[in-house]
């Protein structure tokens, strides 16, 4: 049997990361895995469950035992906790202004880092492979992927690209691009790349050519085998 084609894909907001790496795994009929949007479903089910953010070991409990499910599909990636799909919800200041208290508690990442691995492994029985985005992808959840890429654009770039998607001021972004990085990346390194990972600027290439760019790169792995 063929080795899975897994592809993880790190960097910051706002560098065109989760469009590209959808548009990928689509063009190469992978499944899509958006592990963001899993500690932003972590944190919108604490706010339901009415569980204190500061309360670290609640949080790391919850995580532990709530029902995530992740749709895979490319076309129509999916969230949901329990039976509730909760896509909409996720991308809602009320979810983005808290999410990095949650994914800056180190119990919760160890959680999250498993069932990721979990759903790397069926995402890739289901489809030959699978392309995994987030920010410590490449260093710790899938660190022997054949692919490993990390994204980077100027502040700049990435701020007016955010303020485009929220039709808002590019400066009225600064706090949800800059400041959330910055907490980020207290509990993981995606600014720079490591060892063997392929570092591409999205700051002055479209959509298209970001696309075309990773699928260079995948190209010239699958071609050295
Ligand atoms: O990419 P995003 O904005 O949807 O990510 C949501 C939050 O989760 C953000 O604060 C960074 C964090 N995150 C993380 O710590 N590790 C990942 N692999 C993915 C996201």
């Amino acid at each position: 049997m063929n080795k899975p084609l897994v592809i993880a894909i790190d960097g910051p907001s706002g560098t065109g990361k989760s469009s590209v790496s959808k548009a990928v795994a689509k063009h190469l009929g992978l499944s899509y895995l958006d592990t963001g949007a899993m500690y932003r479903a972590l944190a919108w089910s604490c706010v339901a469950s009415a569980i204190d953010l500061d309360d670290a070991e609640s949080v790391a409990q919850h995580a532990r035992t709530f029902d995530l499910r992740m749709g895979m599909d490319p076309a129509a990636p999916s969230v949901g906790v329990g039976d509730r799909l909760i896509d909409r919800e996720i991308r809602q200041d009320a979810v983005t202004s808290v999410v990095s208290r949650v994914a800056t508690n180190l119990d919760v990442r160890a959680n999250m880092k498993q069932r990721q691995r979990d759903l790397i492994a069926e995402g890739s029985a289901a489809r030959g492979g699978c392309v995994a985005e987030g920010r410590d992808i490449t260093t710790v959840v899938a660190p022997d992927a054949p692919v490993r890429i990390l994204m980077t654009a100027s502040e700049e770039a990435r701020m007016s690209r955010r303020s485009r998607q929220l039709r808002v001021a590019a400066e009225s972004t600064r706090s949800q691009i800059v400041d959330r990085d910055r907490t980020d990346s207290t509990v993981s390194q995606f600014t720079t790349a490591a060892d063997g990972v392929v570092t591409i600027d999205t700051s002055h290439i479209d959509f298209r050519q970001s696309v075309e760019a990773v699928l260079q790169v995948v190209k010239e792995v699958t071609d050295g085998d």
